[in-house]
């Protein structure tokens, strides 16, 4: 979403008032409440018009965000309230836009703030210009320049931990766009004094402390230091350690910095060896050594120290020890050596420490302009940033303080003179009429101190070079008698009696009235600090050495370049730096960034009024806002204006169509503001009083409130009309919708009700048609089945009447019969009696016989013989027929079976009925074996190779080959016997072997026995006399017994043509051998089972048990 512009101003939620110049009335007291207020609620910038005061916070504000850079990017100066970024905006933008070269002067007491003033406004460029990969670098550049210069030149004081020891400006060069190119530093006045000395509660330039607490042991010992500080004489110890300061992380800072800054690595060292060696001068100690002349000469107590001095920095250890020792005086080709003593050899000692540091500090700034410096020959636009110390009012104030209040007098000067300019500058364009306004013009002070002939500096100098005995006291007195009539000098001892009874004016002293206040100068040191003296032996020591830095720091120590003339002495050169500084920035656009130290105690929240009145006063602030509102305290111009107040006036408001000058015109007209308030530039206005202003604010205030108030109105009455409106539209929508829903509903139950009377009319209508139809259709039935009946009545009474009239016929027919045949009878009863009875009896008779024939026909049984059936006979006359019927009928039917058989099986059939033929009904056993079909050969003597041999005796045909229980003659016991029957002969062979035991011809067997009951015995009777009746009758037991016996039977027969008598008898005899025996079968128990049991009794009988 873009960010919607919203037109501020600075008068708005101002906390007292953001602009000293609105300050109402205008006194010290106001101004100071005016500051403490604002303080009170963080706000920590006020403005003097364009000026800056900045109040220390002494802690961190959320105010430096970048947001906040982006709130004032690009936002006029009065559109937000005060801050420093809305200077660094304004200056940069005139800069960028109007090619205006700049400059910033923060100046400030020790501790009010300006080193982080500068570093805010150096930050903000930096965030706002160009960006590109190579601007970044040279903004980062110009901001690691920082760290640097700030550990070699900032120490810890008591107003400040981390106080600029050293004046520094800052030149930052843009190109036509606007985009950082590079930079140019200027240092001023370095206090190397710190170097040897540090007040109480105070230390020495950070660097020493970071280098021994932040460098690795590799490093101390390539630099032969040791960690501890208390080795170390330069090192104050009392306050070594500052609260909240990281000595060790910021020497890697600084180092980092030097990296980022260009340092090699090689020259970042030597650096350090620089340093080191500064600290280790300290150490050399001196001890008085008699001489024979009978003065004093000093001698290096420890000459180990001197050493490692000498190693680390490459110079002769005899040079250095002479030159500690000795100095040379060269006066017109002559040179003079004098010993020196213990305290000038200490002197000698601190110059050189003094004098090694200061050049290395800047050496340090020339590297880090070569460095930074703009690549481009191209035109540059030039941003000067000048952080220098501020007036100083200590107790005991020496040369340093002279030097820093000469400049912050250049300074105020330069500040007057810029503002007041700029104030007519303004005046001019703007075409307003200028008034001539009071003020303190302190360039009387500074032609007190810097004037060419008697100017304090001049007399210095003067006193410096002049031959003879020169002291800080021939010096006071040279200024008591110069400057005795100076308003702005005080002294005791001065021409001008007015001081004589002066009892704080101490005699070694001399007063300066500055723009600030009075400040008192000890004398002492004035001399020696301006000729700022190192002795030649020393300074051509340090040239020898083999360190080519040191070397470097040392020109004047090359004996090519013996120059007799003396250096310039520190004032002077002071003086022309501060000259040269002042024209730089004549040609500038100043911005002023006044900072102002709250309280002494480095605190937050703290506000020392009595602290805070006494800088207001030295800064001149109540001077500044005077000047500024001389003619005119407020100017704006016309648009912002108009803008602001243009709904104070009904013309103007809401809008205004032509110029805003007229606008504006006819604004204050009509607020009847008094002519004499306001005055119209071109392109500004002009308001003399706040009081206008203010007066303006209020009513637009009141303005602003009535047509909050207006705006409300309208927009409450604007909500309830549309709220009215929406809900009126709303109610019109619910009502017709609610009557489209009524009717519709209404229309819904008509119509459902109509089509419900709809539908009873139709079904009402419907019923009665079909009423009707089935009406008329019962009828047309009625008349149907009445026809119906009609008709069959009609019908019936025809065929009642038919049939009467047939059977009338048949009657007719019957009686013409009956009389026929009665009139047939009569006429033939004579012949009818013989005959007739006859006939009639043999036509019934064949009548019935027919009727028997084809009865029979039908109830034939069926073909097979042994089917008993046949029907009954109906007459008993028909008796015999049927009989012989039913005989012929079974013959016929046997004779049909018969003809199907084949030889083979009449053959069976024959043996059957030859087997029937003999033992039916005689033997109990043959009805079991008429199932049984005769297979004759059960024995397979073919297929058994056991009886080959057997086989092979036989040659004729086998009818029977069965196994057999031949029955022991003597004990009736049974064994298994092969029983086989050829053609001829009846042959027993053994079971097992099938040997031949007996053959016995068939003609030699004469019967066969056998009992009549269901057992398997039997006995073969051989004729007497025969060769096999020598052993006797056999007796056998065989299951087949009845076909065997009918196979012997028909064999026998066949073969002798003589039946085989076969006797059935349950008792007979047997011959056995000799004896006769008798078999006799009894009826026996069951025990033995089914089977028949045969016991031999005695020589005549043998039992046979049949079950
Ligand atoms: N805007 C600020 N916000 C927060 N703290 C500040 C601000 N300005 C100054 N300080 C605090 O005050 C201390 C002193 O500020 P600074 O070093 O800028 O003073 P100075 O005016 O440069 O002093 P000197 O003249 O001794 O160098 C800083 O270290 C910081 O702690
Ligand atoms: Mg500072």
């Amino acid at each position: 979403m873009a960010k919607m512009e919203v037109k501020t101003s600075l008068l708005d939620n101002m906390i007292g008032v953001g602009d000293m110049v609105l300050l109402e009335p205008l006194n010290e007291e106001t101004f100071i409440n005016n500051l403490k207020k604002r303080f009170d609620h963080n706000e920590i910038y006020t403005y003097i018009g364009s000026v800056v005061v900045s109040v220390n916070p002494y802690r961190s504000l959320p105010i430096y965000s970048p947001e906040k850079v982006e709130d004032y990017r690009n936002r006029n100066f009065y559109e937000l309230s005060p801050h420093i970024f809305a200077l660094s905006d304004e200056a940069y933008r005139s800069l960028r836009d109007q090619d205006k070269d700049q400059c910033i002067l923060i100046t400030g007491e020790s501790g009010a703030g300006k080193t982080e003033a500068s570093k805010l406004v150096m930050s903000y460029v930096a965030a706002v210009c160009g960006k590109g990969a190579e601007v970044n670098q040279v903004k980062e550049q110009l901001l690691q320049s920082n760290p640097v210069l700030e550990a070699f030149g900032n120490a810890k004081t008591v107003r400040n931990d981390n106080s600029s020891r050293f004046g520094k400006y800052m030149d930052i060069e843009f190109d036509f766009k606007g985009d950082p190119l590079g930079g140019v530093i200027s240092n001023y006045l370095l206090e190397k004094s710190r170097v040897v000395k540090q007040p109480r509660g105070e230390r020495n330039f950070h660097v020493f402390y970071q280098l021994l607490s932040g460098a690795s042991e590799e490093l101390l010992n390539k630099l032969k230091l040791e960690r501890d500080f208390s080795r170390y004489n330069y090192l104050s110890l009392d306050s070594a350690k500052v609260n909240g300061v990281d000595d060790a992380a910021n020497f890697r800072t600084v180092r980092n910095a030097m990296q980022i800054v260009g340092f090699m690595d090689h020259e970042a060292e030597s650096v350090l060896e620089v340093v080191a060696a500064v600290l280790k001068l300290g150490n050399i100690e001196f001890k008085p050594e008699s001489r024979v002349n009978g003065l004093d000469e000093s001698k290096i107590k420890d000459k180990n120290e001197l050493k490692e001095i000498c190693e680390l920095t490459g110079i002769d250890q005899s040079v250095l020890e002479r030159a500690f020792s000795f100095r040379t005086v060269e006066a017109k080709q002559e040179k003079v050596s004098t010993t020196l003593n213990v305290a000038q050899a200490y002197y000698a000692r601190d110059a050189l420490a003094k004098n090694l540091y200061s050049r290395l500090f800047s050496w340090l700034v020339n590297r880090i302009n070569e460095s930074i410096k703009a690549q481009t020959k191209v035109r540059k636009k030039v941003m000067g940033v000048l952080d220098i110390y501020g007036f100083e009012i200590f107790e005991d104030n020496s040369f340093e303080q002279f030097i820093i209040n000469y400049c912050n007098e250049k300074l105020q000067q330069i500040f007057i003179e810029l503002t007041l300019k700029e104030e007519q500058e303004e005046y001019i364009r703007e075409d307003i009429e200028w008034t001539h306004i009071d003020y303190f013009n302190n360039a009387i002070i500074c032609d007190l101190i810097e004037n060419n002939t008697n100017g304090i500096l001049a007399m210095l100098d003067e006193e410096c070079l002049r031959p003879g005995t020169v002291t800080d006291e021939t010096f006071l007195e040279k200024l008591n008698q110069v400057c005795a009539t100076h308003q702005h000098f005080e002294s005791r001892m001065s021409k001008c009696s007015r001081f004589l009874n002066d009892t704080s004016l101490p005699h070694s002293c001399f007063r300066i009235q500055h723009y600030a206040g009075k400040v008192l100068y000890q004398v002492e040191g004035f001399v020696d600090k301006n000729n700022d003296l190192l002795y030649r032996d020393l300074s051509q020591a340090m040239w020898k050495a083999g360190h080519t830095l040191i070397k470097s720091l040392f020109p004047e120590g090359n004996p090519a370049k013996i120059n007799l003339k003396r250096p310039p002495t520190a004032g002077s050169q002071f003086k022309a730096s501060v000259a040269t500084l002042m024209k730089n920035l004549q040609t500038k656009n100043p911005n002023y960034i006044r900072c102002i130290k709250p309280n002494d105690k480095k605190a937050a929240h703290i506000f020392n009024e009595a602290l805070v009145c006494h800088q207001i006063r030295y800064l001149g602030l109540l001077e500044n806002v005077r000047v500024r509102r001389a003619g005119y305290a407020f100017r704006q111009a016309y648009e912002p204006c108009l803008e602001r107040y243009k709904m104070l006036c009904k013309q103007t408001w809401p809008h205004w169509k032509g110029p805003a000058r007229a606008g504006v015109e006819v604004l204050f007209n009509e607020l009847e503001i008094p002519v004499e308030e306001y005055s119209f530039g071109r392109s500004k206005i002009f308001i003399r009083n706040p009081r206008t202003l203010f007066k303006l604010e209020d009513l637009r205030k009141q303005r602003l409130e009535d047509l909050a108030t207006l705006i409300q109105k309208i927009y409450r009455g604007w909500k309830c009309r549309t709220h009215f409106l929406l809900m009126r539209k709303s109610q019109i929508v619910i009502a017709a919708w609610y009557r489209r829903y009524a009717q519709q509903k209404r229309y819904q139950q008509i119509k459902s009700s109509a089509l419900v009377i709809q539908s009873y009319i139709r079904g009402w209508k419907a019923r009665k048609i079909l009423r009707e139809l089935k009406h008329q259709k019962r009828c047309e039935e009625a008349a149907t089945t009445i026809a119906a009946y009609w008709h069959g009545t009609q019908a019936r009474r025809e065929l009642k009447r038919l049939k009467e009239e047939a059977r009338r016929k048949h009657a007719v027919a019957v009686i013409w019969a009956y009389w026929l045949g009665l009139k047939v009878r009569r006429e033939y009863r004579k012949f009818f009696r013989a005959n007739a009875g006859k006939k009639i009896y043999e036509f019934t008779i064949q009548r019935i016989v027919q009727k028997y024939f084809l009865e029979m026909k039908n109830k034939m049984p069926s073909l097979s013989p042994i089917d008993k059936n046949w029907p009954s006979r109906p007459y008993l006359f028909l008796d015999s027929t049927h009989k012989e019927l039913k005989r012929i009928f079974h013959l016929w039917r046997c004779k049909k079976y018969r003809d199907q058989f084949t030889d083979q099986k009449k053959l069976i059939y024959e043996e059957k009925l030859e087997a029937s033929e003999l033992f039916k009904d005689k033997k109990a056993l043959y009805p079991s074996s008429v199932g049984q079909p005769f297979q004759g050969a059960y024995l397979e003597i073919n297929k058994n190779p056991k009886y080959k041999k057997l086989k092979d005796a036989i040659e004729e045909k086998i009818i029977i080959a069965e196994v057999v229980n031949k029955i022991n003659r003597a004990n009736g016991k049974s064994t298994s016997r092969i029983f086989l029957l050829t053609n001829n002969n009846l042959l027993l062979a053994d079971q097992k072997s099938g040997q031949i035991k007996s053959e016995v011809p068939l003609v030699d067997v004469t019967k066969v026995s056998m009992s009549s009951q269901n057992d398997g015995f039997f006995a073969i009777h051989l004729k007497e006399g025969s060769e096999a009746a020598s052993k006797g009758d056999f007796l056998f037991s065989s299951e087949h017994l009845i076909e065997m016996a009918t196979k012997l039977y028909r064999t026998t027969l066949s073969q002798t043509k003589q039946k085989l008598n076969i006797e059935i008898s349950d008792e007979f005899l047997v011959q056995f051998r000799q004896d006769k025996v008798c078999v006799k079968f009894i009826q026996g128990n069951q025990k033995n089972g089914s089977v028949p049991t045969c016991k031999r009794k005695n020589n005549r009988l043998l039992e046979v048990a049949v079950p």
